[in-house]
């Protein structure tokens, strides 16, 4: 085990978890960070105020923040997850490489500029390692409304003097590029169409807040998403929907601890295909309109779950599943359909004793009777949620570095399992 003054002298912070510890209590899931990174993008579309609620306090919305202001917005945080934006003096469309290669949604800035400035020059995102994430379909959906569009020196130039609109017909399912579409098609003259577009709930949340500013949008939550171009986007006050992955990632947690957890002021509906996969492994869960419990059963059942685009099964909550069927009492296979680079930290689950083989797109997972506390490390967001949650569940100590990931989008988790129970300090 890493000593905590060679962890300081070489990494600057850590989380130190004794596992054992039952997870058990209530506890309030933040707004989603997946929603409110492109309502808050979308907020370029007007010049007028506009007031967001529940947005949550993680690294990633910071990030957006500081793209907001580098391109001459006004950004402010008003406590309690209030925000407020206005983007009246915007004087600059094109966010600087440091921040946009921090993260993958800073590219959602590229459909709104374009649409209210007519041009758009943004470096081709970064972000978690989670495989190759191309923007060509964004790009053929700028071209398809009327770009023109130009990718070269690692940078995407989109330029119009008018925009129409048009069918967009996407490929293969995408989140990014149908809200950019989508972004830039609320502005353009006529009417277009986007056929295959993705079903995600903050899909549905960045459509629900687009009309709320003017926008005419219809189709929301279907995959053949109708939007008539308007002039004028307006202000507006708009509060942000749950965060369904933090819902899941705190009951699978509180699952492989064999706790009891009941997270409130969250959307039940938005985890229909999570909540099955966990009662066929065995889980108790019961639903109320706006919380979720998971009582405390005696043992996981192994499953079969395979991610797919919404309504299937979460590929965000593919890594927190598999930590906990790493103690099931059988067998268990998970395939990931989304990213190609999912599985990067099954590696750091076998550090903890559990038994994982990856082949392709599938991991196989024999269950064992119990974990035990490791150094690990986290590599993208939800490989942090799946980390902790087996290292609460494992006999002994462990740390925990990479939280530049963690932190990008769960916001204060140590004082959150802590409160439930968790042995989990933070050091440096
Ligand atoms: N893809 C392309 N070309 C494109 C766009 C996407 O080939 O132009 C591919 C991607 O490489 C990927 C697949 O299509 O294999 C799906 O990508 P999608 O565009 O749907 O995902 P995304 O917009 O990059 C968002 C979430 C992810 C979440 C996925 C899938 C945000 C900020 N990110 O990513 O969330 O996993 O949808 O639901 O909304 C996370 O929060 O940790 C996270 C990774």
């Amino acid at each position: 085990m890493l000593t905590e003054n060679l962890l300081l002298g070489v990494i600057l912070s850590y989380l130190k978890i004794v596992g054992g510890s039952h997870l058990r209590g209530e506890i309030e899931v933040s707004g989603a960070k997946n929603a409110a990174l492109p309502v808050m993008a979308a907020s370029i579309l007007t010049d007028e105020d506009v007031l967001l609620r529940r947005i949550p306090d993680i690294s990633d919305v910071w990030i957006m923040a500081d793209i907001l202001r580098s391109l001459g917005a006004k950004v402010a945080f008003e406590g309690k997850g209030d925000m407020t934006i206005n983007c009246s003096d915007i004087s600059c469309v094109s966010p600087p490489y440091e921040l946009v290669g921090k993260m993958n949604a800073s590219f959602d800035v590229t459909g709104p500029l374009l649409a209210r400035f007519g041009e758009a020059k943004v470096p081709l995102p970064g972000g978690c390692n989670l495989g190759s994430r191309p923007v060509d379909m964004h790009v053929e959906a700028f071209r398809i409304l009327g770009a023109e569009v130009v990718c070269q020196h690692g940078f995407v130039h989109a330029k119009a003097k008018t925009l129409q609109g048009n069918k967009i017909r996407f490929r293969r399912i995408s989140v990014g590029a149908t809200k950019n579409a989508m972004m830039t098609a609320v502005k353009v003259d006529g009417i277009t169409v986007l056929e295959n577009a993705a079903m995600e709930p903050e899909i549905v949340d960045l459509a629900v807040f687009l009309n709320a500013m003017g926008a005419r949008i219809t189709g929301i939550g279907s995959n053949t998403i109708v939007i008539e171009g308007v002039k004028k986007l307006s202000g507006v006050s708009y509060e942000i929907i749950p965060d369904r992955i933090l819902t899941g990632t705190y009951l699978a947690a509180a699952a492989v601890t064999g706790g009891s957890v009941t997270v409130i002021r969250t959307w039940p509906d938005f985890l229909e295909s999570f909540i099955s996969a966990m009662r066929s492994a065995g889980q108790k869960i019961i639903c109320g309109k706006d919380y979720v419990k998971l009582e405390k059963t005696e043992k996981i059942l192994p499953i079969e779950i395979s991610s797919s685009p919404h309504p299937g099964f979460p590929t965000d909550l593919q890594p927190v599943i598999t930590a906990m069927l790493t103690i099931a009492e059988g067998t268990s296979v998970v395939t990931e359909n989304i990213f190609d680079r999912r599985f990067m930290y099954v590696d750091e689950l076998r550090r903890l004793g559990a038994s994982l083989s990856v082949s392709d797109r599938t991991c196989i997972i024999r269950g064992v009777p119990k974990l035990f506390g490791a150094p690990v490390k986290a590599h993208d967001i939800r490989a942090g949620g799946a980390i902790i949650a087996a290292c609460l569940a494992a006999e002994g100590e462990s740390t925990i570095t990479g939280l530049e990931f963690i932190d990008r989008g769960h916001e204060k988790i140590e004082s959150v399992l802590s409160d439930l129970g968790a042995n989990i300090r933070r050091i440096g």
